[in-house]
């Protein structure tokens, strides 16, 4: 139902998994502000992409996307176009200056002033707020859920980021590390679950290195996960990102402990190469990073684990990249997620290493990694056949109207018969077939 008195605002996301987090606390600042979402662009009266900037392809598709606005704007001069997010951050005033159609740039902490930047606009002049905060978290902000199973929600539980690896621009554009309060944490978790959600993920770039003290009290991840783990046995519990340099086993004990906190652990480990893991200043050796997956397999037997794996970063080598695909082989990673490296203005590397690796290069290697994945990743499903997981209900199978789909504990998708199951139920499906990206079962008996 629209609502005719209400302006529309229509938003898009680019980016990970925080900024759609992000886009739902904007929608949340401006409903209150008398807005409305609106699927239909043309019917917009505010355009926001919310931007990312990690690769220099991914600002590139959002320069694709202003070129589509400019258009709807022709036709619709009234239209407020705004840019918000990560690359609102990195260019600033440069967005209003080279994209004349852009009116609203508003950088990731400073999304509270969004109504005001509005009301500048509507009295016919630009607006900019790019300050970064070390403060804001957002916590007491309730995400207006824009997905659409209502079954797994995201909540951010950190913003920022003080890792400075050398090729990353997210601390350029996302600021220092903060965590956020562990009560308003839990708090958002249990009005997700009484509104029937089965599932969240909590959220930051680094969650091993979260911590919130008050008083003498100190709360770190593993205690974080397991209070909200508390909130309900029927809700279950991802997290990302971990950071090798940080995760630790109280973290896989604290997995262990409890059925709901699903066992997954997106562990990027960026290169398999010392030498190169060094120059990227991601603080840790192959064998530490070995050292680790060995504790998951130890402690956590049926954890999924998965990767990011970047390359061509400067300097690197065949025998670099050898060890890049070594170490994929010995970790048997059941996803992974690869990269050709993207020099970015402002970081370590762009300012000190040359980007020196030809692009054929990097695209042949990447070509490597992603078949020595694709291999991987059927071996992983392979090795499911036979096996019974419980599975959370997502939706019908795009393919067939008499098939569910849903993931396991282990983030894998799940294809079965659908019988009188749900979307929100929790079913036991054993493995029977599998194709390149799911698995296919049948009820367990
Ligand atoms: N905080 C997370 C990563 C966030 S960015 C972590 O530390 O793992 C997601 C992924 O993008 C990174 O893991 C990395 O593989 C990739 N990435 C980041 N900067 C990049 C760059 N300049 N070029 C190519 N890939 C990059
Ligand atoms: Fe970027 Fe490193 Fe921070 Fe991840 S940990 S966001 S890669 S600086
Ligand atoms: Fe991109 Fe910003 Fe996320 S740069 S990856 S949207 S933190």
């Amino acid at each position: 139902m629209t609502d005719s008195t209400k302006l529309k605002l229509y938003i898009e996301t680019y980016g990970c998994q925080m900024n759609v987090s992000d886009s739902e606390i904007v929608v949340s600042i401006l409903e209150n502000k008398g807005y409305e979402v609106t699927e239909d662009i043309n019917n917009a009266d505010t355009i926001l992409v919310n931007t990312c900037s990690i690769r220099e392809n991914a600002e590139q598709r959002v320069w694709g996307r202003l070129d589509v606005f400019k258009q709807i704007k022709k036709k619709k001069p009234e239209t407020i176009v705004g840019v918000i997010g990560c690359m609102a951050e990195r260019l600033k005033e440069k967005l209003l200056e080279e994209e004349k159609i852009v009116d609203l740039v508003v950088g990731p902490d400073a999304y509270r002033d969004l109504p005001n930047l509005l009301e500048t606009i509507e009295s016919g002049h630009k607006a900019i707020n790019v300050l970064l905060s070390k403060e804001e978290t957002y916590a007491d902000i309730s995400p207006v859920r824009l997905d659409k199973n209502r079954i797994s929600a995201f909540v951010s539980i950190m913003r920022g980021c003080n890792n400075m690896c050398s090729y990353c621009i997210v601390p350029y554009v996302r600021g220092g590390e903060r965590s956020r309060d562990p009560q308003s944490i839990v708090r958002e978790v249990e009005d997700l679950f009484a509104k029937g959600y089965k599932e969240v993920t909590l959220l930051g770039q680094n969650v091993d290195s979260y911590i919130w003290n008050k008083g003498n009290e100190t709360v770190k991840f593993n205690q974080l996960l397991e209070m909200v783990a508390k909130v309900n046995p029927q809700l279950r519990v991802r997290f990302s990102t971990s950071h090798p340099k940080d995760m630790s086993d109280d973290v896989l004990y604290t997995m262990a402990m409890y059925n709901n906190i699903c066992n997954h652990i997106h562990l990027p480990a960026q290169s398999g190469s010392t030498r190169v893991l060094e120059k990227m200043n991601r603080k840790y050796t192959r064998e530490w990073y070995e050292g680790r997956i060995n504790a998951i397999k130890k402690i956590l037997p049926d954890c999924a684990i998965s990767t990011d794996i970047m390359t061509g970063f400067p300097g690197e080598t065949d025998d670099d990249h050898k060890d890049t695909l070594s170490l994929m082989e010995w970790v048997n990673y059941d996803i992974a997620y690869m990269f050709k490296y993207s020099e970015r203005p402002k970081t370590y590397a762009s300012r000190h290493l040359k980007d020196d690796v030809p692009n054929s290069v990097k695209s042949a290697r990447l070509t490597e990694i992603i078949d020595l994945q694709n291999k991987l990743s059927e071996k992983s499903k392979k090795d499911d056949l036979g096996k019974t997981f419980e599975v959370l209900v997502e939706g019908v199978s795009k393919k067939s109207k008499d098939h569910l789909f849903g993931r396991n504990s282990q983030n894998k998708v799940v294809v079965f018969p659908k019988h009188n199951y749900k979307v929100g139920d929790y079913v036991f499906v054993e493995i029977v077939d599998c194709t390149s990206a799911t698995l296919i079962g049948d009820i367990a008996v």
